[in-house]
Parts: C-alpha cells; sequence; structure tokens
C-alpha cells in the first residue's frame, strides 16, 4: 500500500502534448484525450505502457488511430495497461465522468452549478488515463464544450485561441498552454461567472490582462485581491527576478474547495474564502490572509510551475519556498515583525504539535500511503523556515545569486529538494550537507542552553546543548546544523553589547552555528553582566530552553532591541506565571496574580512604543493551545481557569489604562485594510477583551455600542464574539440573532458566525453544534462549512471538546465517518485532534482512542486510513 521515496523511478514514457476536449453535463461529462506519447530514452524497449486512472468508465481507446481489441489492454480502479506500445504514438482515449457525484473535490467537480478542478496532488487520474505524476510534463490543448446559457464562460489554461457555437445551445473554447507542464497543473472553469478586470505591465514590457471570476454576487468584493496580485507580481520582479509569463493570468472564486487556493498554469482557482474581501463581510485578518494567498499560488508559477517537483515526496520543494516567499513578500508590504510574530505562534502551538505526535513526519517524508494527507504544516510552514535558515546561512545576495541558478538551471525540470540546496551550495560555497538533515528528521529540536558571567575577565560562557527526540519510525537522530541569532543585552546599559568571539568581533548581533551535540561558545570583553537574547527572530524552527528569571524576562520585554525577541519575552513572563496557576488550580489552592506580570504590562501600556501593531501582540496573552503545548500534561480546565484569571487581574489592576487604549484608537475613518488602521484595531480589540474579561457595565456597553455601530467585520465580529461569550444569555443572543438574520444571504459571513457561537466556553455549547449541523447555511458537502463549524469547535473549544463523558469526541468520530464516505481528504484532517490522545489524563486517553478504534471500524478512505492507523500504533 505505501509509496516509498527510493522506489522512485524515471517514467518509462513521457508525453510531449495532451489534447483534451471536454462534453460537459453534470452526471456524464465526456472527456476525450489525445496524447503524443514517447518511451524515454532510458527506458527499456517494450516497456509495458502504465496509466492512472480512477473512477472513469472507458469508452473507446485506440494508438494511432487503430482501435485496441479487449485483449491489448487490461483496466482496473487504479491503472489502465497496454502491454505493447510503438516507441512514439498517439493515444486516443474517450471516457465518461459525472461531475455532479464527485463529492471528493478532487478531479472534476461541481460547485454551486459550476465545474470546476481540482487536480493537486492526484486528482488528473479522475478526468482521463493519464501518466499522472509530476514528472511528465507537455504543453495543453483543451477544448471545452458547454451549455452557452448555463455555461456561458468556459475556462482552461494558458490562452484562448478559438471558440464558436454548436447546435443544440451549445458553445466551445479551445485554450492553448505553450507552457510544458505536468498534469496536476490542469484546470478547467466553467459556469455562470462574472468577472473584473484589470492591467499589469512586466519589468520587460509584456502586457497581461489580469481577470477575476466570480458570481455576480461577488463582484464588490475583488478589490483587495486584485491590488495584492498587482503587489506581489511587482514584488517577484524585485525580489527574485521573476516575470509572468503569459498574456492572461486568471483567477476563480469557487464556494467548495478542500484547501485554500491552487496554483493551476494561468487559472489559479480559489476557495471563495481566500480571495473575497469587503470591508463589511472580510476581517483584518481575512484580508491579510486573501493578500497572502494570492500571492502563494502567483509565486508558484516561478517555483512550482516553471520548476516543479520530480515526485511528491518533494512537495516541501515548492511548498516551503512559495510559503517563505510570501511570508518575506507580506513582511515587507506590512509590518514586519508582527508577521514574524504570527507566523511563528501559529507554528510553535500547531507544528510543534504535529511533530511530537504519531503523524510527525519529516519535510521530505520518505513514504505515504496517500499524498492528500502530507499538505502539513510541516511540509509547508517548517518547509519555510528551512528555507528561510538557508537564507540567513548564505545571505541574502548569495540566496538570490542560488534562486536565480535554480530558476535557470532547472526551468521547464522536475527536480528534488538537492537540486535546490546545491544551488545554495554553489552560490554561496558554504557547505550545505549537514543542513540537509533538517530534510530527513522529523520532531522538533530541543536546545538547553546555559550562560555564565565571569566578572573577573568579562568573558560569557554560553553552552548550548541539541537534542531531537525520538519520532515514530525515527528513534535516533543526529546533530543539525543550527543557526542561533543572538545578542548580549547589558542589565546596566539596557542595551546590545559588541559580540567578540575567538578573537574576531561580530558586531553587537550575531549568528553562531550550533553543529554539535554540546558546544560552547565564549564571547570576551563583555563589559557588564548581560542577559542572552537567544534565537532572536526565532532563527531555527527549535524549542530553546534557558533557565531565565522573571526580572530577566521582564528586563528583556522593556530592553531588548529585537522585537520578536521582546515579544517572545512577554510570552515567556506570562508561561511561568500561567504555571504557576495551572499548579494552584491543580492543587485547588488559591491563586495568586504575579505582580510582575501586572508591573510588565503597565509598563508596556505606558510606555513610548513606535510599533503599535507589536505592541498589540505584546498585550495578547499565550493561546490555550500555546499553553498547553508547553505543559507535560494537558489539563484543559486548569489552563482555561489560569488564563480567564490572568486576563481578570489585568483588566482589574490596570483598567483604565485599557480605556484609555480603546478610546486612543478608536476611530471612524473609512475602513482600509492598511498596516496602520490595522495596528490601532488590533490594540482597541485587545483593550476591549480585558474589559471584557470583567464583564462590568461599561464593558458591556462599549462591545453593544461596536457591535451596532457595524462599522467593519473586524470590530463587529470582535465585539460579536465576546458579546457570544459572555455568561449572560440576555447579552449573546439577541447580538447573535440580528446577525444570522442579517448575514443570510452570505456564506463566507455565516461561517464566522458558526465559528464564533461554537467557541462559547458555557458547556451547553455541545448542543449548539449538533443544532447548527440542522441549520440550513450548514452543509457537511462544503468544507468551509465543516471548517467553521466542527473544525473550529474540535480545534479551539478546548474545554468542550475534552469534556469528561467523551461527548465531544463522539460527535467529532460522527463527523468523521461520515466525511470518510463524502470526502476522505476533509474527513483526515478533522480527526487530528483526537489523534493528540497521548497528551492528555488516562480517561480521556481511553475516550479519544475508543472514538479512533470506532472509526477504524468502518470502510476506510486511504486518507482516513493512514490517520487512524497512525494514530493508534
Ligand atoms: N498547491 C496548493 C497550494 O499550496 C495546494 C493544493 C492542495 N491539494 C490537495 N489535494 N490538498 O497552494
Ligand atoms: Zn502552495
Amino acid at each position: 500500500k505505501p509509496t516509498y521515496l527510493s522506489d522512485y523511478r524515471p517514467p518509462a514514457y513521457r508525453v510531449t502534448h495532451t489534447e483534451l476536449t471536454f462534453d460537459l453535463d453534470a452526471k456524464a461529462t465526456r472527456v476525450k484525450a489525445r496524447l503524443h506519447m514517447e518511451r524515454h530514452p532510458q527506458a527499456k524497449n517494450g516497456a509495458a505502457l502504465e496509466l492512472d486512472g480512477e473512477r472513469l468508465t472507458l469508452i473507446s481507446i485506440a494508438i494511432d488511430g487503430q482501435p485496441l481489441g479487449e485483449d491489448e489492454y487490461s483496466v482496473d480502479a487504479e491503472r489502465l495497461i497496454i502491454e505493447s506500445v510503438p516507441q512514439t504514438f498517439l493515444l486516443d482515449t474517450e471516457v465518461e465522468i459525472s461531475p455532479a457525484s464527485n463529492t471528493a473535490l478532487s478531479g472534476l467537480y461541481q460547485s454551486s452549478g459550476m465545474f470546476c478542478t481540482q487536480c493537486e496532488a492526484e486528482g488528473f487520474r479522475r478526468i482521463t488515463f493519464y501518466p499522472d505524476r509530476p514528472d511528465v510534463m507537455a504543453t495543453f490543448s483543451t477544448t471545452v464544450i458547454g451549455s452557452a446559457t448555463t455555461e456561458p464562460v468556459l475556462l482552461a489554461n494558458g490562452n484562448p485561441v478559438e471558440r464558436g457555437s454548436l447546435p443544440e445551445g451549445r458553445h466551445f473554447v479551445t485554450w492553448d498552454d505553450p507552457h510544458p507542464k505536468p498534469s496536476y497543473l490542469f484546470a478547467l472553469v466553467a459556469g455562470d461567472l462574472e468577472k473584473v478586470e484589470d492591467r499589469f505591465t512586466t519589468a520587460s514590457g509584456r502586457e497581461v490582462t489580469l481577470q477575476i471570476w466570480v458570481e455576480e454576487e461577488n463582484l464588490g468584493k475583488t478589490d483587495h485581491a486584485m491590488a495584492s496580485l498587482k503587489r506581489a507580481m511587482r514584488w517577484d520582479e524585485h525580489a527574485y527576478g521573476r516575470e509572468y509569463d503569459l498574456d492572461l493570468f486568471m483567477i476563480v472564486a469557487v464556494n467548495d474547495f478542500n484547501m485554500g487556493a491552487m496554483e493551476n498554469k494561468g487559472l489559479n482557482i480559489f476557495n471563495s474564502a481566500a480571495v473575497l474581501t469587503h470591508p463589511h463581510t472580510a476581517t483584518d485578518v481575512a484580508f491579510q490572509r486573501v493578500e497572502s494567498i494570492v500571492a502563494h499560488e502567483y509565486f508558484h508559477n516561478w517555483s512550482g510551475n516553471r520548476v516543479t517537483c520530480r515526485d511528491w515526496f518533494q512537495l516541501s520543494l515548492k511548498e516551503g519556498f512559495t510559503v517563505f516567499r510570501d511570508q518575506c513578500f507580506s513582511a515587507d508590504t506590512n509590518s514586519a515583525p508582527v508577521k514574524r510574530i504570527e507566523d511563528v505562534s501559529f507554528f510553535r502551538t500547531a507544528q510543534f504539535a504535529e511533530d511530537a505526535g504519531p503523524t510527525a513526519h519529516p519535510i521530505r517524508p520518505d513514504h505515504y500511503i496517500e499524498i492528500g494527507n502530507f499538505y502539513t504544516l510541516t511540509i509547508y510552514e517548517k518547509g519555510a523556515e528551512v528555507v528561510r535558515m538557508l537564507s540567513n546561512l548564505v545571505g541574502p545576495e548569495a540566496f538570490r545569486r542560488g534562486s536565480d541558478l535554480y530558476f535557470e538551471r532547472f526551468d521547464g525540470q522536475a527536480v528534488t529538494i538537492e537540486d535546490f540546496v546545491a544551488c545554495m551550495q554553489e552560490a554561496s560555497g558554504i557547505d550545505l550537507s549537514q543542513f540537509m538533515l533538517w530534510y530527513s528528521q522529523a520532531g522538533t529540536p530541543e536546545i538547553d542552553a546555559h550562560g555564565e558571567y565571569d566578572y573577573a575577565n568579562g568573558d560569557y560562557r554560553l553552552i548550548l546543548r541539541q537534542r531531537t527526540p525520538a519520532t515514530p519510525g525515527q528513534y535516533d537522530k543526529q546533530a543539525l546544523h543550527i543557526p542561533v541569532r543572538l545578542g548580549l543585552v547589558g542589565t546596566k546599559s539596557g542595551r546590545d553589547l559588541p559580540l567578540t568571539l575567538d578573537g574576531e568581533s561580530l558586531g553587537s548581533d550575531t549568528v553562531i552555528h550550533l553543529r554539535e551535540e554540546e558546544q560552547e561558545f565564549v564571547f570576551t570583553d563583555v563589559s557588564e553582566a548581560p542577559v542572552p537574547s537567544l534565537l532572536r527572530g526565532f532563527s531555527a524552527p527549535v524549542k530553546l530552553r534557558f533557565p531565565y528569571g522573571r526580572e530577566d524576562l521582564a528586563f528583556l520585554l522593556a530592553n531588548d532591541s529585537d522585537g520578536f525577541n521582546r515579544w517572545d519575552a512577554g510570552q515567556r513572563l506570562a508561561m511561568l506565571a500561567l504555571d504557576d496557576l495551572i499548579a494552584a488550580h491543580r492543587n485547588g489552592v488559591e491563586k495568586v496574580m504575579d505582580t510582575r506580570v501586572v508591573e510588565a504590562f503597565r509598563h508596556l501600556l505606558n510606555a513610548e512604543i513606535d510599533d503599535r501593531a507589536v505592541l498589540a501582540e505584546m498585550l495578547t496573552l499565550p493561546s490555550e493551545a500555546y499553553i498547553a503545548e508547553q505543559q507535560p500534561l494537558v489539563d484543559v480546565d486548569a489552563i482555561h481557569a489560569a488564563r480567564n484569571f490572568v486576563k481578570q487581574r489585568l483588566a482589574t489592576a490596570l483598567r483604565d489604562d485599557f480605556l484609555r487604549l480603546y478610546k486612543a484608537n478608536d476611530s471612524d475613518a473609512p475602513y482600509a485594510p492598511d498596516p496602520d488602521q490595522i495596528a490601532a484595531r488590533g490594540l482597541k480589540n485587545v483593550a476591549l477583551s480585558y474589559l471584557m474579561a470583567i464583564e462590568d457595565e461599561d464593558a458591556i456597553e462599549l462591545a453593544r455600542k461596536q457591535f451596532a455601530a457595524d462599522h467593519n467585520m473586524t470590530d463587529v465580529r470582535h465585539a460579536l464574539t465576546l458579546l457570544t461569550h459572555s455568561s449572560r444569555d440576555d447579552i449573546a443572543e439577541p447580538a447573535l440573532k440580528a446577525f444570522g438574520e442579517k448575514w443570510a444571504h452570505d456564506p463566507l459571513v455565516m461561517d464566522q458566525w458558526f465559528a464564533i457561537q461554537v467557541t462559547r466556553p458555557q458547556p451547553d455549547v455541545l448542543d449548539r453544534v449538533a443544532f447548527l449541523m440542522k441549520h440550513p447555511a450548514f452543509s457537511l458537502k462544503n468544507p468551509n462549512k465543516v471548517r467553521a463549524l466542527i473544525g473550529t469547535f474540535a480545534g479551539q473549544n478546548r474545554v468542550n471538546f475534552h469534556r469528561l463523558d467523551g461527548a465531544g469526541y463522539r460527535l467529532l468520530a460522527d463527523v468523521v465517518i461520515e466525511l470518510n464516505r463524502l470526502n476522505p481528504e476533509i474527513a483526515a484532517r478533522l480527526i487530528t485532534p483526537l489523534t493528540r490522545w497521548a497528551r492528555f489524563d488516562e480517561t480521556r486517553q481511553d475516550l479519544m482512542k475508543a472514538e479512533l478504534e470506532r472509526i477504524r471500524a468502518e470502510e476506510l478512505s486511504p486518507n482516513v486510513f493512514e490517520v487512524v492507523e497512525k494514530a493508534l500504533a
């Protein structure tokens, strides 16, 4: 069943050109394929031709115009085999497929009446018989035939070259894509769509038409995506010297989509949630997410499409690199430190958990059962962290030379992670062989650091020890090459001290290279006792422990020159206080607030801070999920109680400061998703959260006013969330009702309405989830709805999902069992919270495992099977 990296063989036959004709019909679409094929020069004479194909009804098959007899080929559930073919030939097939019954949303399917495709990773084989692997690259010519009334718009990759009408109210358009591409980048869209159009002139003068295609009612929601696209196109020209390479670039918004978006050549298809925005329907977070996803998919045109992956084990080659590229773009466009803080706090919560659980895998896995399960935080986000380390290791100039070399050398090819790293090594002259371990070793490395200042001779001795815990299938780990960026902050001056190591002066901020299991670094001429600021900017995806005292952390929070580490010091300080409170809660003793945290917050609230966006982050306590990640054993109730206690104490002690902060950042300027406004709204809403933690009349009044003012979705959603989470139903219910009625017509806003309610801390929320699953706006067939209602409940409502009677687990397992038949990819993802059973007490462990067993007893899709097997192994 599993596929192994070590089994990779080049294809015996390749396709040089692919001609497709789709005669669209909801239940019976006919697909004709003419493949121009030739035997690979290295393949052995007479090798059989194997084509992938799933759920296809074969109508006809011919080679060089000669229909094949039944004994000349065989077809099973996964492939078609022709024993004997010429060296060069034309293969013609015709198949029938049913887009209307495709609930897995992989291949050709229907969404809100329109036809659309999702082929990555292995969806093309549900469209036609084909060598559906990324190392087979062909030019494509696609003719789409549809009804002139229900499918007036017919789109595919490349440029439209011919169109015309046909008998019986049908019409066609033919598209040519001159760039050779693997089948996973194929796309087709047909339906009743409207477009918004713009233009872009590339650096070298190519005129590109930009189109965003949406359902008519969404025409007013494309401005931000279009502006983001143009910014991304310009940025890629400057940052990487990459230009767009066709005359037309299209984005289509579809309502039913398994992921965020897809980089199909010239025809990106987006989950409508990842492209549509409007100040009244989308929050700041959504605006920023749209900007980054539009950029991500656009950047794939080079990192993914022009240079693609040899096989799916190399997925991080395109995803890690492209995430790194989109992160840098967003950092350049918005507040760079805040972007880093957001990315890292998400990473340390979710990716660390993945890397410590039963589904942990290296950035380049060595086997898989279902590749759809490997679109993970490890492949994407840890992959991006590794590219970031590379860029820091070799420096920006060599990194750019390396990426230029990569794009030039491998243009039009399907390559490997080694190929990419080799370019960086060549461009920099730095030996990256030890660094390669990052790609093959799973698990989060842990660094234990100790430091000592020698007053007598002014030395600071730093000892770093690394270890990577065992992960499934990998018991012995080798030492990694870990770049640690650091500074020594003088306790007297509050400044970064000059650093001298081995007689070399390194400025006041430098990167040291940890390569051994244990290494000592002695900084000389350190003129005052320092507090070390370690792993600045999160220079490596590791857990770093250092025995900081609370005074040290308060000191760094006030003085560190690295914005990221200032924030991190605050998080560490809060964690120390939270740990005490969690212990107090468990032991049933009275909780006492650490006054150092209160004073640190008071200081923040009254200091002159130039980056207000960073301030909003510093005033935000670690999330329950992050706190849980730090505990040896997760006690959801103690964590919830401890965090609420801190919030309430801070709110009580600093009420006037928060009120002042609220007022100072409240504005009725027309909405813009710009960094200044986003920072102001962030601060205002953080303040409101604290004020609502004590829920006095003034706070309730402020939240109600903000909700009723209906100024923009960021403010409305935040106020509604606080009102909904209130312990008073007379406050929660009317606001929810008003919002639900007002937005009943807008599916993306209804997703938010679902998500807000199911994060309520009140114990009756489980009934609410069950009730909302019957709401007319809910559908198990729509992934956004499933994520909003079920995913949010299981992933974010920790106290209620982990209820001691197991009802939360049962509900999730019921949904997984149903979705296993409808949409295996979404079903498999949904199981994640249950796979983390080992982190909880025995009662909960047993309950969670029992639900996993119940799922296992079903007839399972490969997706769900793989996850459940790992979880129970
Ligand atoms: N390549 C797409 C992106 O990162 C995601 C495709 C996901 N496909 C899937 N079957 N999960 O933008
Ligand atoms: Zn991607």
